[in-house]
């Protein structure tokens, strides 16, 4: 009989009779008036073992040396649970193995944490035992759906004619500009290849090469500061398409997703996505990635702020700024306290303060700072803001970036304070009409919002001399749930119109050629159209699963200040190596 005949996870009433075969990891182990169980475990389940001292008194012995997390192996026969114990929770909860032979394949030390799914133990311990904590069912059924992603991303591309390719891990900075991951070359001191941020020169060069429809599941490098939603290394599903345009890109990814959340979660997403735009979406929503599970919309209220005595409203009103507010339904039970709270919340995102107003019962208005309107005033905004008894309304007054980058947060911040339960569970869209540029005040130049190779709309590119910031790209975001979980672009594949781009931003044709001079020589012969996506693989596994971090989508992640607690790296290499490296400790 082979070590293993059958999984943990397999056997049912069909197979009592059977002698059978199982290995795995000892869970627990109760001893019941003579009786030893066990659950024995592997990924694909548990099965009740039992060892019976009258039966086969030998693997009973033996069982009396198991402890939590032995690797072992029986054989048996598959009986039926006696009636009033069967378990209806385990899809093998109606049998047991009554243990003929039992041998510890090896024993465990005492596991720092228990291999369950609910553990009270501090992530550090889980990501330092990870080999451990990935034996837990959480996280078992956590990469388990993510291959299954994984694999419906490629089954799906490939039914569309998509070719998988390599890009190279060793190469040359790209433009997604985050800090780039630097390797030293041994061969040539004092240069360097960069881990790619992604593969986005290589997939477009690809398109010159005529590989009209290219993917790719692939590592990216990007060394920045660290959120729930970030890793230093994160794998996009990356996608580049020829002679397309934006809506070949949105019918395809829709395709995509439609399999992914059928085949995940049973679930038939209604497509197509809705679409806002950049402009939409920051003014309604204070975000260019709007979290449409919940309402509450930002009401702009700039025109009525001028017909208002209260000096901050009306003047920021006057000088061309915004007046925006929320209304926090029934948030009129926020103690002074909760409300000073939110206040240093806004405050610390930049905004001036917060100016809030209660509708009561009564049908009257509190605030401080009622005293500086009109009853017109009140009735007006009574009136915009849709305010009903009970109702918290939040205002903030300042430049319209600030106000939107202030009660954007704001707004899913009370939504949590608040207990508001989501619309839906997902609420997938597509953000569309970025700008091209933004102004970047640390490095006083414009700067690409997506990257520099993203083309302009067409009835933008006159703008590009006279006014680049009024310029909207050809660019597109997939947003799920309040996170971004893809973007992308149609690229630019002229010469000229790319040239005009780099001037723009401050590349003059000397670092264009230092820094691209590969691509823009491939685009000297013959590039077709062409654009794409990428969306986070890690990010859309810890959407769709409901996950709180993105570390619970990768096996072996890095803490939030990048580093492997379970390696521990980065380490401190040999002087042998540095000075091959042709680095110097502690160099500044
Ligand atoms: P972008 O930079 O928008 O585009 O990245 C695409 C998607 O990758 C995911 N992502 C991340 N996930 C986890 N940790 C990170 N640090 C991280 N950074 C990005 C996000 C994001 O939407 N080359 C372009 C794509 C293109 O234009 O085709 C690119 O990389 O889900
Ligand atoms: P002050 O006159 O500074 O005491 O402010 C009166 C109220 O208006 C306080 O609740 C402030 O938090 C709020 N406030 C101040 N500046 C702004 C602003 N720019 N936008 C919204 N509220 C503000």
């Amino acid at each position: 009989m082979s070590l293993r005949t059958h999984t943990c996870g397999e056997l049912r009433k069909n197979n009592v009779g059977e002698t059978i075969a199982l290995c795995g990891w000892v869970g627990s182990r109760r001893d019941h008036g003579g009786l030893v169980f066990i659950d024995l475990r592997d990924r694909y389940g548990v099965t009740q073992v039992v060892f019976n001292p009258k039966v086969h008194p030998q693997a009973y012995e033996v069982s009396k040396d198991l402890r939590p997390e032995f690797v072992i192996s029986i054989k048996g026969q598959v009986s039926e649970r006696p009636s009033g114990t069967t378990n209806s929770k385990l899809p093998t909860g109606e049998i047991e193995v009554s243990a003929e032979v039992l041998e510890i394949l090896n024993p465990s030390q005492t596991p720092p944490f228990e291999i369950q799914d609910e553990v009270e133990v501090s992530e550090d311990i889980r990501l330092k035992y990870r080999y451990l904590d990935l034996r837990r069912p959480f996280m078992q059924r956590n990469l388990l759906n993510r291959y299954r992603i994984s694999k419906i991303a490629r089954d799906y591309l490939d039914k569309q004619n998509f070719l998988e390719v390599e890009t190279p891990m060793l190469t040359k900075s790209t433009p997604e500009g985050a800090r780039d991951y630097l390797v030293p070359s041994r061969i040539f001191p004092g240069k360097f290849f960069a881990l790619p941020q992604s593969p986005q020169l290589f997939k477009q060069l690809l398109m010159v090469s005529g590989y009209d429809r290219y993917y790719q599941l692939t590592r990216c490098f990007r060394d920045e500061d660290l959120r729930a939603d970030r890793q230093p290394e994160h794998t996009q599903i990356d996608i580049e398409m020829s002679f397309i345009d934006e809506e070949d890109v949105f019918k395809l990814i829709e395709g995509l997703l439609s399999e992914v959340f059928k085949g995940v979660l049973n679930l038939e997403l209604k497509m197509p996505l809705p679409r806002l735009t950049y402009e939409e979406a920051t003014s309604r929503f204070g975000s260019d990635k709007p979290d449409l599970r919940y309402d509450f919309k930002l009401v702009d209220l700039t025109n009525w702020a001028k017909t208002v005595e209260f000096k901050i409203f009306r003047e920021t009103a006057e000088k061309g700024g915004k007046v925006k507010a929320i209304n926090a339904k029934k948030g009129a039970s926020f103690s002074l306290k909760d409300i000073e709270d939110l206040t240093e919340f806004v405050k610390s995102l930049g905004a001036k303060g917060l100016a809030w107003m209660k509708y009561e019962e009564s049908g009257e208005w509190k605030s401080p700072i009622v005293k500086f309107f009109l009853t017109t005033n009140l009735a007006e905004l009574k009136n915009q803001m849709k305010a009903e008894p009970e109702d918290l309304i939040l205002f903030v007054a300042d430049k319209k970036e600030v106000v939107h980058s202030t009660l954007g947060p704001l707004r899913l911040k009370v939504v949590e304070k608040l207990g508001i339960k989501p619309k839906t569970d997902f609420a997938l869209l597509w953000v569309v009409d970025f700008p091209l540029l933004e102004y970047s005040e640390e490095e006083k130049k414009f700067v690409a919002v997506h990257h520099p190779f993203t083309s302009p709309k067409k009835e933008d590119i006159a703008l590009l001399d006279k006014e680049p910031l009024k310029a909207r790209a050809k660019a597109y975001d997939l947003v799920i749930n309040g996170t971004e979980a893809g973007g992308g672009s149609i690229r630019i594949h002229s010469q000229d119109l790319q040239k005009r781009m780099f001037n723009l931003l401050g590349i003059n044709d000397q670092d264009a050629q230092v820094k691209f001079g590969f691509l823009l020589e491939a685009f000297k012969h013959g590039a077709p159209p062409h654009g794409g996506i990428a969306l986070g693989l890690d990010r859309l596994t810890m959407l769709l699963l409901g996950l709180k971090s993105i570390r619970d989508t990768i096996a072996f992640p890095k803490t939030q200040s990048s580093s492997c607690l379970m390696t521990e790296s980065p380490s401190e290499v040999s002087e042998r190596q540095l000075k091959e490296l042709h680095l110097n400790k502690g160099r500044e």
